[in-house]
This record gives C-alpha cells, structure tokens and sequence, in this order.
C-alpha cells in the first residue's frame, strides 16, 4: 500500500458513509495560543465538539498534516516522528459508538480497503472508572462484529482515554485498534498495554462526550461526539510488514537525496543511521512549517524557534554526514515534490521555502563563528583543564553555540566537560519553559473564554477600520490572540501616523459604542464574496463558509468564536503599531 492509496480510501469510504470531506488546517493554530502547532486531526475542530455547528455538517472526514516535537531528541529511533499525517473521520453530535466501530471494522477488514485478516487484529476498550463507566458497549459491538473474545481487552484511563488536547477541553473514554505482529505473547499477562511489541496500534475511535474542566472534573458535553485517529506514517508501516517507519515509501526519495549528497549509504543498523533519519525527519517538517499557508520564519520564539532548532539540528547531522553546504534545499525541494499534490501550498512558497533554509544556513554559520570565538576566550581564562557545566551552559543559552561543538572542540584541546553540570543547568532551564509554557496555556482560547471571543471581535472591527483609514490594500497577514491581547499583521508598506492610529482608534470605539449585535450567517463562499465579506479568499475553503456581520461596519468570513454585542468589548486601545517583516505591519492592542 502506498501513501496516497491510503489516503484516498480512507476519504472515499468515510465519504461513502455520508461524511463530507473537508480540507485540512493549517499546521499553526489560529487564534490559538494555547499550543503552538496543530497536534491531532481534532485540534481545529474544537469549537464544533463543542457544539458550534460546522459549515459542512456533523460528518466529517480529512487528512490534517499535525507537528508534535515534544520527542524531538528521540528523532533518529524506529518511530518517532516530528511531523506526520491524520487521517481522521468525526461525529458532532451525529453517530456514536454503534456506527463508529461497525465503520471501523468494514474499513480495516474489507477486501476493498485494508483487507486485514480479523485474527491479526486486537482491540482495546475503557475498563471503567469514578469518571466514566465500563464500557461494556463498545466491547459488545466489537463482538457483534464478529470478535473473540481473547482479542478484547479492557484497559484504564492511561491507555483507553484521549484528551483533552491541552489542560481542558473535549475528551472521552476511546477503542483503540491494533495489529497482532509476528512476536510472541511477552508473558501470560501481554496486552496491547505492554510495549513489547506484539500489539501495533493503527487506530483510535474516541468517543468525545465529557469536558474536562479547570479543576480536573469532568462534565458531560451538549452533544456526544466521535473523533478518530489513524497515523499515516504508521500505518503504512505497519500494513507493508516493516519494521520501522524510515523503511516506508514515504522516506524513501528523501533518504536517498541524503545519500547523493553525503556520498554515505543508508542502512538501517549503522553509526550513521541516526543523523541520516534526524535530517531526514526534521527537513520534512521544516519544509511543512516554511511551506504552511500561517508558515513562519525562523525565530528564539514560539514557533518560529521550534523550526530554527529543527534547521539547525538537520545541519548539525548534515554535517556530521559530510552533506555539502547549501544540501537543505536540496532536500526541502525533493519533499516539496513529494508532497506539493497533497499539500499545493508547498509549491506555492518553494521560493520563500528555500531562500528561508538559506538564510538560516547562513545565520547558523555565524553562530558557530562567534560561539568558537567565545569558546577560545573560555580556555584563555580558565584555570586547568575542565569548562564547568554553567561555562558550557552560556555558550549554549546566550550564543546558541551546541553542546556537541563544544565537546568536540573541547576533545580536540584536550580540556574536560562537565556534562553532568550542563544537564543540570539544561533541565532547570527547561523547567522554567515548560513552566512559562504551562502559564500560557492557562490564558488561551482553548477555552473560548469571554476574554479571547471579545478580542475576536476587537480584531474584526480594527481590520475594518484599518481598511477605512488605510485603504483597501490592507490585508490580514495573521493574528494572535491571548486572554490579555490581540496582535494582527497586515500588508501595508509603511509605518502607521500617529494621527492614522488615533483615527483607526476612534472609528473601533465608535463601532463599540453603537452596540451592534454580532450576526453569524452560513453562505456558500461565492456568495460571501459577492456580499464584500472580506476573508482569506486565496485559502482553501470549505464550500460553505461562515460569515459574521457588525452592523454596516464590518462583514468577514471566519469561524468564530465572537462577542454577541459589539457593546460587550468596553475601550479599545492600541498600544504599539511596528514592523513584522517586509511589507507587513503589525499592531498590539487591548480592551479595557
Ligand atoms: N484525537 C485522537 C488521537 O489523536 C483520535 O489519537
């Protein structure tokens, strides 16, 4: 089976089942500062688990491209990945357990999709708990289905709970779906909760019906839903027999560009495996990222630094691998050919893709040039011949200089390391991050808070305005919202007058005070922009789009949520206007 057999018949036979299948999102959430990348098939469609209705219906099928980097220091094993696809199917508030599991069933077993033999195949169920019961329901349908008995297993809450997708949020008890591989039972106990390997999980039916709240409880949702889960990746690993993920079709034009470049021949057991697999995973995804409709550039934040550490590992191993300078674009470009039919946005920005790889080749290279250069200054000064781990720790933090590097430079003198202390001054950096990233969680959207709706509508009303001032020129380049503020870049060659923001100002307080109540309406995208609805026509969109309306003031396609008056929104004041990038301004306000 190839990549794109799977996908297509996936999407036909949820199609076949009334499902509408709709395009995949973005990579970076919009208007969601509560994560930095899309991690599941279900992540942007959480307003409608919740119970907003979706343009396209209560079924919905699609392939959703998803980053999780958490791992990124496991790269280079068998399984992990930093960027993969999901094939996803959803019920909002439509089907259940019955339809979701006998679809599951027909879609694995099926000679005309999967046509995996029913005793290769195993299946998970929740054990039951304070928070949810047994369910008994689930197992019965597998068994309904046709089923032995010895291939059901009832698991608890770690093993047969997703979600939420962040601290709170939709979630539920799910069946999970596994291959039985060749290996033997690892003891009389074996389960597809052990990791010995006999149990391969290729699917996840959630079934969405609780809220997880702030406090850790759990509330019933208005409407029961199915969200469901199949790693591409994964799967076709799994469906051709092989034993690691890099040994898929998928990987196949990249690693062998890798090895035209680096002279070296890949294999799957040698000491050059690893770099070969981190360059290869993580040129993927930086691709994915430059190449995103929302993509970003390099940056020490947000997103923006996950994909400058993605780079500059892959040259990092590049190097290691003897790959010449300049070897990144030539990767990028064998993963844009790969996947510009899925994914067209790729070709569209091959040019930003590749001028952005270049330009952090050549910053990284600096980097390295000053980081020796304080390296040099470091042995001049110490006193025998260790660099403690704090020493080692600065030219790490302050000059992005690699610890790699300076082990190896270090090696190359004959000076020691003290690696012990690098890691502890590594850990209690990180601990702060995650600490500072746990805090921003706790003000996001995920929640749909009153806060973040009301500065939703802010938003809309000073594109508007920036649009009556400015002119129509002024488009949206993106946005970015927390409980405490928006951000908004648009396209305008120049820096904003005081007296043009003042005015800008005056016309966002004027809509405010007129109190215009905030009216959704479906159309199909046509007529939206008949109507003058602004939006981002040049994205991808669902045949029926949504469209909110304030007053005469402002009408834009977007999916919500919003304030219900524009009264609601109190004082709008902007607090900077400044330079984004080329031809893109940006500006910070807030509501008081
Ligand atoms: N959201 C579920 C998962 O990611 C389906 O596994």
């Amino acid at each position: 089976m190839k990549a794109n057999e799977l996908r297509q018949k996936y999407l036909k036979f949820f199609e076949s089942k009334g499902h509408a299948v709709i395009d995949g999102a973005s990579v970076i959430p919009e208007n969601d500062p509560t994560v930095l990348f899309t991690t599941a098939g279900m992540h942007p469609l959480i307003p409608y688990l919740l119970g907003t209705k979706h343009p396209s219906g209560t079924r919905l099928t699609d392939v959703q491209k998803c980053i999780r980097t958490g791992d990124i220091d496991e790269v280079g094993d068998a399984s992990h990945l930093t960027f993969f696809e999901m094939l996803g199917n959803w019920s909002l508030g439509d089907y259940f357990k019955k339809e979701a599991i006998a679809w599951s069933w027909e879609f694995l077993t099926s000679k005309e999709y999967l046509g995996i033999d029913p005793d290769r195949l195993a299946f998970s169920v929740f054990a039951g708990d304070a928070d949810a019961p047994r369910d008994v329901e689930a197992h019965d349908l597998w068994r309904a289905c046709g089923v032995k008995e010895d291939h059901i297993f009832y698991l608890p809450k770690e093993n047969n709970w997703w979600g939420p997708a962040g601290i709170t949020g939709p979630c539920g008890s799910d069946t999970e779906m596994f291959i039985i591989t060749d290996k033997p039972a690892c003891g009389p106990d074996c389960s597809p909760a052990c990791d010995c390997g006999r149990y391969l999980e290729i699917w996840n039916d959630v079934f969405m019906q609780y809220n997880k709240n702030a406090d850790g409880s759990f509330s019933p949702l208005t409407q029961k839903n199915v969200d469901t889960g199949m790693g591409l990746e994964r799967t076709l690993c799994i469906l051709n027999g092989q034993t690691n993920v890099y040994a898929t079709e998928i990987f196949a034009d990249i690693l062998a560009g890798i090895e035209e470049l680096s002279g070296k021949k890949y294999t799957d057991h040698d000491e050059y495996t690893r770099a070969f697999r981190i360059v290869a995973d993580h040129m993927r995804t930086a691709t994915i990222i430059l190449g995103d409709r929302r993509g970003v550039t390099p940056s020490n934040v947000d997103q923006g630094y996950v994909l400058r550490r993605l780079i500059r590992r892959a040259i990092r191993f590049a190097g290691q691998l003897g790959m010449p300078d300049g070897s990144l674009g030539r990767i990028s470009s064998i993963v844009i050919d790969q996947y510009k039919d899925v994914y067209p946005e790729l070709e569209e920005k091959r040019a930003f893709i590749l001028e952005q790889l270049a330009l952090e080749e050549e910053r990284f290279d600096k980097t390295l040039t000053t980081g020796m250069r304080e390296f040099e200054k470091l042995v001049a000064r110490l006193n025998g011949s260790r660099i403690d781990g704090p020493a080692a720790f600065h030219l790490y933090d302050t000059y992005g200089f690699p610890i790699e590097f300076t082990l190896e430079l270090a090696k190359e003198k004959g000076f020691e390391v003290d690696t012990e202390g690098f890691a502890a001054c590594f850990r209690e950096h990180q601990a702060k991050s995650a600490a500072g990233a746990e805090q921003r969680f706790k003000g996001g959207l995920a929640d749909h808070s009153v806060e973040t709706a009301r500065l939703h509508t802010a938003t809309h009303l000073l594109q508007a305005a920036l649009r009556r001032v400015l002119g129509d020129e002024v488009k949206q380049k993106g946005s970015n919202i927390t409980a405490e503020r928006l951000r908004f870049d648009f396209s305008f060659p120049r820096k904003v007058t005081p007296e043009e923001l003042a005015e800008v100002s005056r016309l966002v307080n004027e809509a405010i005070a007129a109190d215009v109540p905030v009216v959704c309406e479906e159309m199909p995208v046509e007529e939206a922009k008949k109507s003058g609805a602004i939006g981002l026509f040049e994205n991808k969109y669902d045949s029926v789009v949504k469209v909110y309306t304030m007053g005469s003031f402002s009408k834009e396609i977007c999916g919500g949520p919003h304030a219900e008056h524009t009264g609601e929104l109190g004082t709008f004041v902007i607090q900077k206007e400044e330079s984004s990038s080329a031809g893109v301004r940006r500006i910070k306000a807030i509501l008081k």
